[in-house]
């Protein structure tokens, strides 16, 4: 059924909703009465699971690697319909919704900026020229330049190498050393198209001097270019070569002076990449002493059920203040309930077969299994190798993290 004639009913296109954040999205446009469409390709949507599909009013089906072709059936898609907003859940394709919200004149983000939201070299040289607090780095094609970076000594050691485009930290490496870093270079650049659309990517790899610290993440709504900071989340990851996320929490446990500023670091990068319209999510390392540094923002809502966690914590829909930026309208972004929520990823010890997963069922808590047995799972060193996680609610951080915690270290992975 076409509801486009309906007076009243509004939609927002969504360019790819398949992934963590299309649950939310889903949801959040069920509460405000916004009618989702899509664009994906015809073998991304085969695949959909069945809520998706039923909760698609229309689906645009089009070449998404191929940007004029699909900027031309995306805006003829919208122009029949009564779409009054572009949204989207991939970083990847965070740019190509600036380009349709402006074609379509809607409320949006800067076309020209966009490519920053994606990219972390372009992302690296946009927060130098807004003077956002970052890493010092360097950009190189092969391991012999990045020796020749290291011998400058510019960088330091600790350096983190990693691809100028990609995510669920793939191919990010911390190393110690000069000795790692053939391994790292190589790992970083052997991404040259991201799955399941085939978007070419930008292979050219980034070098980072290393920000120790703890590590949070900050939200931002924006709209006509006017930041709304979301809560502080702390996020906890793998130490040593590999950082991959093992948590979120919320509230971050920090002072109300280091809160406000992360958020106000996290507004200024978000500003930095031209995000107006819409929502970025921020990921910020503060040194022992200092002041918050930012390793990476996206235009794009966040990951790793992050919206969940929020939501829990302090009642704000991240999802749903998202639908209203990208339709002209005040994000909600003011806590309703002060009480905490602790999400923990399950990992592997090893790679391997997964022969068993058990995760107990514990009460405030809810669980989700990401892997099957008898499915191959990866060495834990990016998010592919998480076989599940947990999800706690209680009344204060500490508390929340303390089951989260012993609910996974109650629980049972085997791979052989
Ligand atoms: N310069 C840095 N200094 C210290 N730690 C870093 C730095 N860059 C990255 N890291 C660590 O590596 C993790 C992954 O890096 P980054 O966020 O850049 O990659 P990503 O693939 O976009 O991550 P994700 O999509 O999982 O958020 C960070 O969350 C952080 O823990
Ligand atoms: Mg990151």
């Amino acid at each position: 059924m076409d509801f486009s004639d309906e007076p009243g009913v509004t939609g927002v296109m969504v360019i790819e909703p398949m992934g963590n954040a299309g649950p939310f999205l889903a949801q959040a446009a069920a509460r405000l009465g916004i009618r989702l469409y899509a664009a994906t390709d015809e073998h991304v949507h085969a695949a959909y699971e069945p809520w998706l599909k039923r909760c698609l009013h229309g689906v645009c089906l089009t070449d998404l690697a191929d940007t004029a072709s699909a900027l031309d059936d995306m805006e003829a898609f919208c122009r029949a319909r009564r779409i009054v907003g572009v949204a989207v859940c991939w970083e990847l394709l965070t740019p190509l919704a600036a380009l349709l919200a402006a074609r379509l004149g809607l409320p949006g983000n800067d076309p020209l900026r966009a490519r920053a939201a994606r990219n972390k070299i372009a992302m690296a040289e946009a927060f130098r020229a807004a003077g956002v607090p970052a890493p010092a780095h360097a950009v190189v094609a092969t391991a012999e330049q990045a020796h020749c970076v290291a011998a400058s000594c510019r960088l330091g050691w600790p350096m983190v190498v990693k691809p100028a485009e990609q995510g669920g930290s793939w191919g990010v490496s911390v190393v110690a050393g000069p000795d790692g870093l053939d391994a790292a270079v190589a790992a970083a650049g052997r991404f040259t198209r991201a799955e399941p659309h085939g978007l070419p990517l930008d292979s050219r790899v980034l070098l980072q001097s290393y920000v120790p610290g703890e590590e949070f993440s900050a939200d931002t709504v924006l709209r006509d270019g006017v930041p709304y900071p979301l809560p502080v989340v702390r996020k906890d990851t793998t130490a040593g070569r590999y950082r991959v996320e093992t948590g979120h929490s919320c509230p971050a446990g920090l002072d109300a002076r280091t809160v406000w500023s992360i958020q106000e670091t996290a507004a200024r990068a978000a500003l930095a990449v031209g995000v107006r319209n819409g929502i970025a999510h921020t990921e910020v390392k503060i040194p022992p002493g200092g002041e918050p540094v930012v390793i990476e923002t996206g235009a794009r809502l966040p990951g790793d059920n992050i919206c969940e966690v929020v939501e829990a914590a302090t009642g704000v829909s991240e999802a749903e203040a998202y639908l209203r930026a990208v339709t002209g309208r005040a994000p909600h972004t003011e806590p309703t309930r002060h009480a905490a929520a602790a999400l923990r990823f399950l990992l592997p010890e090893r790679a391997g077969l997964l022969q068993e997963v058990v995760i107990p069922a514990v009460p405030g808590t809810h669980s989700q299994i990401h892997i099957r047995p008898g499915q191959p799972v990866p060495e834990p060193a990016d998010s592919s190798g998480r076989v599940g996680h947990v999800v706690a609610r209680a009344a204060s951080v500490d508390e929340a993290r303390r089951l989260a915690h012993q609910v996974i270290a109650d629980s049972r992975v085997k791979v052989s």
